[in-house]
């Protein structure tokens, strides 16, 4: 089985993913990590000499990669699930699960992040806009408010949905 993990930045996608492919001896990918050997630059200079547009399309190109991917648990890119042609790739070949935290914590934990092009001004508003979008994406919702200890998350999801 593979199981992505979607949710905004720094809702603790990496984290907790790491935690689940241990405790289950399956795979880990990060996608961002994934995308950036593949690109052999930063996210941050990915954006900052293509734009966003290019790389919501190599993005695209790893999501249809990271599919097939057998016994794993990918932790997405923060954009990634809230584009169809994404959501769509992974569609019957992997159980999506959305972390729900609130914007007040993960703007705790990353607000002051230089490598995250889009934890900027704009960044609530962008939060807002893709609730709705995680929330449909998803085959599972785990809500992680404050600060939930990853250990426990990582606990929730596998007993609620992996085992
Ligand atoms: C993005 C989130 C980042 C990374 C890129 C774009 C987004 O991933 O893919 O900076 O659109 O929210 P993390 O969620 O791992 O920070």
């Amino acid at each position: 089985m593979t199981i992505v993990l979607c949710g905004f930045m720094g809702c603790g996608k990496t984290t907790v993913g790491k935690i689940i492919a241990a405790e289950l001896k399956m795979k880990f990918v990060d996608m961002d990590d994934y995308i950036e050997q593949k690109q052999g630059r930063k996210i941050k200079d990915i954006f900052s000499e293509n734009g966003e547009d290019f790389f919501r399309d190599i993005e695209h190109e790893a999501c249809k990669d990271l599919a097939d991917a057998e016994n794993t648990v990918i932790a997405a890119g923060g954009g990634a699930l809230t584009f169809k042609r994404n959501v769509d790739a992974f569609k019957n070949k992997a159980k999506i699960v959305f972390i729900d935290t609130d914007f007040d914590t993960i703007k705790r934990r990353i607000g002051g992040d230089k490598n995250r092009p889009l934890m900027n001004d704009g960044a609530k508003e962008l939060f807002e806009k893709r609730y709705p979008l995680y929330k449909a994406a998803a085959d599972h919702t785990i809500t992680a408010f404050g600060d939930v200890v990853p250990n426990e998350m990582a606990e929730k999801i596998i007993e609620s949905y992996i085992r």
